[in-house]
């Protein structure tokens, strides 16, 4: 199997979590646009969904499902989305496509959230694939210092305006061994809006795919 058809049999089996979830969360990223095209045969048994990014809307709407404001739905049942990097403790990197803020929005109002991916995703310690983090365009730099005496090599995604109109550095050389203090440090520096680091609220459900096989924890 390709590693997009992985991404297309989970999002699949991600089906059996939103029976009788009336507004669902959705993420942002290939995998989740699997789910995206399944959740449009079965949009007439939903009253919306949440949406983390304009691409994830734009791509919602084209399949005339319903988006709705996070605002007027109120805490949701479930979220699905997407991860960089996923550890043994469900703990997560996500922000590969720089929607890393809306999602932890969304993530952190959801009494489930589930996290679909490829079994290449898994790993023991989080911090191979860089860290995003999303900053204030004028504190880049200033951020960007500070996140080396973190001990990481923080790199400007050049050309990436996030939804929020904001930058992203990339921080390369992390061993995160303490996800949830890295990510207080880096939630602490000024400027930062959010780290791509989903450690204090973790995933709920882990669901990759091996092969044929979907093993979920
Ligand atoms: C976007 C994300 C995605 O969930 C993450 O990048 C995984 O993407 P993909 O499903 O394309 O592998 O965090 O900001």
């Amino acid at each position: 199997m390709t590693q997009d058809e992985l991404k297309q049999k989970v999002a699949f089996a991600a089906l059996d979590y939103i029976k009788n979830v009336p507004v669902i969360g959705v993420g942002t990223g290939s995998t989740v646009n699997h789910f995206i095209n399944y959740l449009a045969d079965m949009k007439g048994s939903i009253d919306g969904t949440v949406s983390s990014s304009v691409g994830t809307t734009e791509r919602l709407k084209s399949l005339g499902i319903p988006v709705l404001d996070l605002n007027e739905v109120g805490e949701l049942e479930v979220y699905v989305d997407g991860a960089d990097e996923i550890n043994p403790n469900k703990q997560l990197i996500k922000g590969g496509g720089a929607a890393l803020t809306r999602e932890k929005i969304i993530a952190a109002a959801s009494k489930k959230f589930i996290c679909i991916a490829d079994d290449s995703k898994r790993v023991d310690v989080l911090g191979k694939f860089p860290l995003p983090v999303e900053v204030i365009p004028m504190a880049r730099s200033y951020v960007a210092r500070e996140l080396v005496k973190l001990g990481g090599q923080p790199v400007w995604r050049e050309g990436c305006v996030t939804d929020n109109h904001n930058h992203i550095l990339d921080v390369h050389n992390l061993t995160i061994l303490e996800p949830i203090n890295l990510e207080a440090a880096i939630n602490q520096i000024t400027g930062v809006v959010a780290v791509g680091l989903f450690a204090a609220r973790p995933a709920d459900v882990i669901m990759v795919c091996k092969g044929e096989e979907i093993i979920t924890y």
